[in-house]
């Protein structure tokens, strides 16, 4: 497989030829939870917004590459139901990041191919929020390339809840019947339907928990987790985690070929 852009030789294509990261099994669906922003700005003495505004560029490198070696899938964890009791200045700054990163990149985001989608609720974001996203959800709509996806004011514990109210109110329409309700229905019910479930999940800051993202979804996902503060995360580390991913052995609670006998 050839990489899909080589708009310049980068130390990630080299490190693509030195350390054999096999370009044929690349997970189609990488989900990750962006954390240490704060962190990396106390480092530095700075504001934790400055933190956000370099994940933000993260963002940016890392939908990039994704799409340069094919993934199919980019699920972004860029805001939970649990972040509205941050303190309002940091709320509403992570609110205009849509916004800004849109302005920016979505010039490229449509020379690329790429299709914006979003998990969450958005009736729950400020209108200025809302229109930026629905704006590139719409201008994206027909690509057929990379989805980076931005799961924003997103909760995987309220997402399950819905899905079963709304499979409720269609088994007592008559539209679904309740003995042919299988886990696939449920699939078909949460916000991630036309999605494939996530191979692998990245989070990054040191932190080894779900923080209410994806409960479901990530039943049987790969998960790889690094120090790596957010900002500091880049291509290298990318790949990294994609290496780690090829070297699992995915089981899915069965057993591989050649263990059977
Ligand atoms: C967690 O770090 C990060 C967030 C709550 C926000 C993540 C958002 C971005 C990386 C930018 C999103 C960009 C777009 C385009 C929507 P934290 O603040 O909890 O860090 P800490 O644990 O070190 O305090």
């Amino acid at each position: 497989m050839v990489l899909k852009n080589f708009f310049n030789k980068t130390k990630y294509e080299k490190k693509i030829a030195e350390e054999s990261v096999n370009l044929e099994v690349i997970p189609s669906h990488i989900a990750i939870i962006m954390d240490g922003n704060g962190r990396w700005a106390k480092k530095r003495a700075m504001p934790r917004i400055a933190g956000h505004h370099e994940g933000m560029k993260t963002v940016r490198k890392i939908a990039r590459v994704a799409d340069d070696l094919g993934v199919k899938v980019l699920t972004l964890y860029a805001f939970s139901t649990e972040n509205w009791k941050r303190p309002k200045s940091e709320v509403e700054f992570l609110m205009s990041l849509p916004e800004k990163f849109l302005n920016d990149f979505l010039p490229e985001i449509m020379e690329r191919n790429i299709r914006v989608q979003m998990i969450g609720e958005k009736e729950g974001l400020p209108e200025h929020t809302k229109k930026a996203l629905n704006k590139a959800l719409e201008k994206t709509k027909n690509n057929t390339g990379l989805i980076l996806n931005f799961a924003m004011n997103y909760g995987s514990r309220a997402e399950i809840v819905n899905a079963i109210k709304k499979m409720m109110i269609d088994v007592q329409e008559g539209t679904l019947n309740f003995d042919s309700i299988t886990e696939e229905t449920m699939n078909q019910y949460l916000m991630t339907s036309h999605l494939p479930e996530p191979d692998l999940l990245i989070r990054t800051s040191g932190e080894v928990r779900l923080s209410n993202f994806m409960l479901w979804q990530l039943a049987y996902t790969e998960f790889w987790f690094t120090d790596t503060l957010w900002p500091d995360f880049n291509e290298e580390t990318f790949l990294e985690a994609i290496q780690a991913y090829q070297k699992r052995n995915r089981r899915y609670g069965g057993l591989k070929g050649e263990e059977i006998n």
